[in-house]
C-alpha cells in the first residue's frame, strides 16, 4: 500500500517585491542577492493570510483532482507562521473551502514542516484510518521578518502549496526519512508571546526571525545529502535512479549547488523558484511541485526525491514514484 498525489495547487499574495525594492528599505543591492542567494524577487502579503493562502491552494488542488472537499478526510497544514493560536489554520481552511468530514490539524517543524505533515499523513493511509487528504504548506513570513535585518528579511517570502494525496493500492515506492535535533535550535529562531500574568513579566528575546545564516548553511550542505542517501538506500535506489530532486532549501542557489555537488548530479535535476519567490519555508515544496506539475515537469512513474531543512533544528527526505 502506498499513497499517490492527485492534485496541487498554490498561491501566493498579489504584491511582488524585488531585491530593488528592498535596497531602498535596507543597504543591500540586486548584485548582492542574486550573487549571496540567487534571489530575484518574492511575493509579499498585503493582507492575505495563512488561511486564505491555504484555502485558495487547497481548492486548486481540489479542483486540479477533480475531488469535492467533502471527500476529504484529513486536512493538514505546516506552518510557523499562524494568524493566530487557536483556531489552527487547518480549521480555518476547512471552514472556508468546506471540507466539513475532514479532521483537521497544524504542525510545526519550521521549513521541514510539509515533509514532516506528508509523512504524518501517510501513516494514518498506510494503517487505513484516513483515505484522502489534503497536506498544505503555507506561511507569511513576512509578518515575522525584522525588515530593518538586511541579512535576513532578503531571504524570505509568503506563498501556499497543497497536494492531495489518496490512499493508494500501488506499492509505490515512498520512503521517509525525518531527524529532529533541537540542541541545536539556538541558530534560527523567533519568539512569539512574552509570559505577561499578575505574577510575571518575560520580557521577549525578539518577535523577529533572528538567524546564524553561516550555521545554517553548513548544516544544509552536510546533513541535506546524508538524508537523502539515507531514504534513497531505504529504497533500495541511488541519487542516479532518480529523474528530479524538488529540494526545499530555495533560501540559497549556492546550498542548492553543494548538495548538487555531494551527491554527484548535474544541477539540471534540481528545480529551482527562488529567483522568482524567495524561501517560503513549509510552502516551498508544494508550491515547486505544483508549478513543476503544472509546466507538465512531472512525468507518471518519475522519481522524485523532495528534501526539506530548517529552524528546529529539523530535517528530511522522501522518496516517491510520481
Ligand atoms: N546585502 C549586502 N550585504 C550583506 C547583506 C545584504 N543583504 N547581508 C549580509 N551582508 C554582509 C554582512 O554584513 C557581511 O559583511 P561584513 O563582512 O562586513 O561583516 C557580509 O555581507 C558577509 O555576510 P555573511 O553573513 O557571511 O554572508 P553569507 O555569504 O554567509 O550569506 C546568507 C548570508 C544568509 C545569504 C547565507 O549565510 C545563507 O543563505 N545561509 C543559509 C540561510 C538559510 O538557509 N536560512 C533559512 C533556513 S530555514
Amino acid at each position: 500500500m502506498s499513497i499517490k498525489i492527485i492534485g496541487t495547487g498554490s498561491a501566493l499574495p498579489e504584491k511582488k517585491v524585488t531585491n530593488d525594492d528592498l535596497a531602498e528599505l535596507v543597504e543591500t543591492s540586486d548584485q548582492w542577492i542574486r550573487e549571496r542567494t540567487g534571489i530575484g524577487s518574492r511575493h509579499i502579503s498585503t493582507g492575505e493570510t495563512v488561511a486564505r493562502l491555504s484555502a485558495a491552494a487547497c481548492e486548486r488542488a481540489l479542483a486540479d483532482a477533480g475531488c469535492a472537499a467533502e471527500e476529504v478526510d484529513l486536512l493538514l497544514v505546516a506552518t510557523c507562521s499562524p494568524e493566530s493560536g487557536v483556531p489552527c489554520v487547518a480549521c480555518q481552511v476547512q471552514g472556508i473551502i468546506g471540507a466539513s468530514k475532514a479532521v483537521a490539524f497544524d504542525l510545526n517543524a519550521a521549513c521541514s514542516g510539509f515533509l514532516f505533515a506528508l509523512h504524518t499523513a501517510w501513516a494514518y493511509m498506510e494503517t487505513g484510518i484516513y483515505r484522502k487528504a489534503l497536506i498544505v504548506g503555507a506561511e507569511v513570513l513576512s509578518k515575522l521578518v525584522d525588515w530593518t535585518d538586511r541579512g535576513t528579511c532578503i531571504l524570505f517570502g509568503d506563498g501556499a502549496g497543497a497536494v492531495l494525496a489518496e490512499h493508494s493500492g500501488h506499492n509505490d515506492v515512498f520512503r521517509f526519512v525525518q531527524h529532529s535535533d533541537g540542541s541545536r535550535g539556538g541558530s534560527l529562531t523567533c519568539d512569539t508571546r512574552r509570559l505577561k500574568n499578575p505574577y510575571v513579566e518575560i520580557p521577549l528575546q525578539s518577535p523577529w526571525i533572528q538567524m546564524d545564516g553561516r550555521e545554517i548553511f553548513a548544516f544544509a550542505v552536510r546533513r541535506v545529502p546524508e538524508c537523502i542517501e539515507e531514504a534513497l538506500a531505504q529504497a533500495g535506489m541511488t541519487a542516479d535512479d532518480v529523474d528530479m530532486f524538488v529540494l526545499l532549501h530555495q533560501a540559497n542557489y549556492r546550498i542548492i549547488e553543494s548538495i548538487a555537488k555531494r551527491l554527484k548530479q548535474d544541477v539540471k535535476k534540481f528545480p529551482v523558484n527562488l529567483e522568482r519567490v524567495g524561501n517560503m519555508s513549509s510552502a516551498t515544496i508544494p508550491v515547486l511541485l505544483d508549478e513543476l506539475k503544472r509546466a507538465g515537469r512531472l512525468k507518471d512513474g518519475m522519481s522524485v526525491v523532495m528534501s526539506g531543512f530548517g529552524a528546529g533544528l529539523t530535517w528530511g527526505a522522501c522518496v516517491m514514484k510520481w
